[in-house]
């Protein structure tokens, strides 16, 4: 039976996971808020609609008669799209609301790993009262990160000895609204990202990814939702060995066997500490930009691991090219404090070369594609080498100028990967 898949979500994401699908056996539907134009050339329809309005998105999986989903991006788990894509018939690759809490409640989060004995679980606290938690900044011995509860972009996390100090820390508790925070021990070392695609109580995972969620090289400046990530040719990242990847997947692992009947990709974003590797976060999807390092070297056709998850069949063993990746996204000058929409993207699908093009928050009007707010697009370089992948991500970035752009051209330089394996070295005193 060929099947009729409806993809939720318009960013470089979902772009990726379009592209993944395009040459299987299914017609591809597609529903977002923003109108992706690399989405809307693969899918035989686009439909422009609110993705986190559960009804919305069950009426339009009738109306294309949809026999599986995928669940882009996190606001509509949050928003419980798969459990109404599920009430009406339909199969969601993505969790349910109550399993998406995993990243959509990091104080769930965090009693989720205390309570199931998860390993890699950082010392924390919750609050709802803020003095109480500016009390426990004053008196913890060492260093806190600052995470508000629910969901913020990536860009709600404040480390204190990092990006502030512990008054500023105070301060922008103080000043924010959240209802509920969680400060846990900031953790020292390399971060870095292990999904998984979990169904059926099965779990298959793909190849390590660095992103970069600082807004300027070198990492400076304020967190992103992430500039830019590589991959290595084999499953792990340069600074890593075989055993540290063992043990961030045991803990993914771990986590899939407490959430009883999960499905979707678990995303595991991970600290390489000199004690092996501690959660910072799950996500419940791919990462974006992750998914574009990860979903073009997937070997496996995308679609057998949908269906099998669907039917309650063992999901395909994963084979991935042992290519190196590297991905960088151009956003908006001023992204993302001050951003400044408007300019016209200068590179197309074809014109990026060697490299494939992935559209994030852009929009196409009659004469051009231009930017919005948000991340615009990212060119994803593909190479036996990482060397070799950001070359060809480069070639792509100075087609498209920097007119009203901003990207980081160091992601995936031989330094930066260099200064990665230096500071991994360094923390474990070899
Ligand atoms: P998150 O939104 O949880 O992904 O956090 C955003 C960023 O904050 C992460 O990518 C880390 O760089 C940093 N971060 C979060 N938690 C910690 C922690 N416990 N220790 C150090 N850095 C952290
Ligand atoms: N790249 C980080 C995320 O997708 O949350």
């Amino acid at each position: 039976m060929r099947e009729n898949v409806l993809l939720i979500g318009g960013g470089g994401r979902e772009h990726a996971i379009a592209r993944a699908l395009e040459d299987s056996e299914c017609d591809l539907y597609a529903c977002a808020g923003n109108r992706n134009p690399g989405i809307a050339r693969i899918a035989t329809d686009f439909e422009t609609l609110e993705e986190t309005d559960p009804e919305a998105v069950v009426d339009y999986a009738a109306e294309v008669e949809a026999t599986i989903a995928v669940v882009g991006p996190e606001a509509p788990l949050d928003a419980g799209v798969a459990d109404a894509l599920e009430e009406a018939g339909v199969y969601a690759f993505g969790p349910r609301q109550e399993q998406a809490r995993i990243e959509t409640d990091k104080a769930f989060q965090r009693r989720f790993m205390s309570e199931n004995d998860i390993p890699g679980c950082p010392d924390y606290e919750t609050f709802d009262d803020v003095e109480a938690a500016c009390e426990f900044i004053d008196e913890y011995d060492g260093d806190l990160a600052i995470k508000p509860a629910g969901l913020t972009g990536g860009k709600g996390v404040k480390v204190i000895g990092d990006q502030v100090t512990p008054e500023e820390g105070k301060e922008y508790i103080r000043e924010s609204d959240y209802e509920r925070i969680v400060l846990e021990e900031r953790l020292i070392g390399e971060e870095l990202t292990i999904q998984a695609f979990v169904a059926n109580g099965e779990i298959r995972t793909a190849p390590a990814v660095q992103d970069h969620k600082r807004a300027y090289e070198g990492d400076e400046g304020p967190n992103t939702g992430g500039m830019g990530s590589y991959s290595d040719a084999t499953r792990e990242l340069p600074f890593m060995s075989e055993e540290d990847y063992e043990a961030a997947v045991e803990i993914l692992e771990a986590t899939v066997d407490a959430l009883e009947g999960y499905k979707g990709i678990l995303y595991g974003q991970f600290m390489l500490t000199a004690e092996g590797p501690k959660v910072i976060e799950f996500n419940a999807r791919f990462g974006d930009p992750e998914a574009m390092n990860t979903l073009p070297v997937l070997e496996t056709d995308f679609l057998d691991v949908l269906t099998a998850a669907r039917d309650g069949e063992d999901l395909p063993d994963l084979e991935f090219a042992d290519q190196a990746t590297v991905c960088k996204y151009a956003v908006p000058e001023g992204y993302p404090t001050d951003p400044e929409a408007g300019a016209k993207v200068q590179v197309d699908e074809e014109s990026a070369g060697d490299a494939l093009l992935y559209y994030a928050s852009v929009d196409e009007r009659d004469d051009g594609i231009y930017t919005t707010t948000s991340r615009s697009f990212a060119v994803v370089g593909i190479a036996n080498t990482l060397d070799e992948a950001e070359e060809i991500a480069e070639d792509a970035l100075a087609v498209a100028g920097d007119e009203g752009l901003h990207m980081r051209h160091d992601i995936g330089k031989a330094d930066l990967v260099q200064q990665r394996i230096d500071h991994m070295a360094e923390l474990r005193g070899d």
